[in-house]
């Protein structure tokens, strides 16, 4: 039999998608503090929410641990992008651990306004994914001036001592949209809340969003390279859905891609989250070309110019 003609597919590709700043920042400092200590360097919590950048630096020889008592005493451990509570400062203090502070910038941003907002007296309501990292870290400024709402549905049961002070505030790798609506709800209730006094949800975390939305309706499948635990990644998939992709997908590597996903498929969307190397999407997009996809053409949403500095201690001299 003759062999079946490929499709000739396009690829949309989002930018900006990939690296933001504050991952940039975090993996560097991992590297540059392996350099300057020499192995092991230990990390508490994924340095950030990517598969493949752990197994990487884990080659190099950092050690992931979950917490700062699985870190020798007198050893070197860094914070993840996510950020920490101030407790976890203090107790990597006590075990006299020398403590890098890789936490996104964007992330402390947020932190300094709960404790403001706290010493204030407001009630702060913080709006994120119950479990996260970033969540536990922003939390634990103010455990009990901060409670979290989990979305739209999680507003009704909210409950503050003074309706007259009461500010919310985010998670930064949030969908744009539910939050607004989680806001409305809030509002609803409590007319006199306070809004941030800039975005929480950060400007990769915005720009992502946007450049997914831009392309998603000419699309019939869009996939997201990010791992599953990484939040900003699983919002671009949702969101893709919401602007119009028939159907999107988040996929770790190409190598969780599948083939039926691309019946009847002329248009597919590639971004990715974060987190996530350059390479992954390389090899998606040579893994897409293989089955008939070549013909890649770049969606820009917008320029993106951030850069933060290396931690201090690890700042080269
Ligand atoms: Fe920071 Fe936003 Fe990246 S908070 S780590 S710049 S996703």
């Amino acid at each position: 039999t003759p062999p079946v003609p490929a499709p000739s597919g396009r690829v949309l590709l989002a930018a900006p998608r990939g690296y933001c700043a504050g991952v940039e920042r975090a993996v560097a400092a991992v590297e540059r503090a392996l350099e300057k200590y020499g192995p092991p360097v230990y990390v508490r919590k994924q340095i950030v929410h990517n598969t493949h950048v752990i197994r990487t630096l884990e080659r190099k020889g950092a050690v992931f641990v979950e917490e700062t008592d699985d870190v020798p005493e007198g050893g070197t451990v860094l914070f993840s992008a996510h950020g920490v509570a101030p407790e976890v400062h203090e107790q990597a203090a006590a075990r006299r651990l020398t403590a890098i502070d890789a936490t996104c910038p964007l992330v402390t941003k947020v932190h300094r306004e709960a404790l403001r907002f706290a010493e204030e007296g407001y009630d702060i309501l913080l709006i994120g994914h119950e479990g996260h990292e970033e969540v536990i870290g922003t939390m634990g400024e103010a455990p009990d001036r901060v409670q979290l709402v989990d979305g739209p549905d999680a507003v009704d049961g909210v409950c503050v001592r003074d309706e007259r002070r009461v500010v919310w505030l985010s998670q930064t790798t949030l969908s744009v949209d539910e939050t607004m609506e989680t806001v409305e709800r809030l509002r609803e209730r409590f007319p006199a809340l306070v809004s941030p006094p800039s975005d929480d949800i950060c400007y990769a975390t915005q720009n992502r969003q946007l450049a997914v939305r831009q392309l998603a309706a000419d699309c019939e499948l869009v996939i997201v390279v990010g791992s599953r635990n990484s939040s900003n990644s699983a919002r671009l998939a949702e969101v893709a859905l919401q602007a119009g992709a028939a159907a999107s997908y988040l996929v770790d590597s190409a190598q969780e891609a599948r083939e039926e996903w691309l019946r009847g498929v002329s248009t597919v969307g590639v971004t990715s989250g974060a987190s996530v190397p350059d390479v992954l999407v390389d090899e998606l997009l040579v893994w897409l070309a293989g089955r008939g996809y070549a013909d890649v053409g770049i969606v820009t949403a917008t320029e993106e110019r951030q850069r933060f500095a290396l931690p201090r201690e690890l700042a080269r001299s």
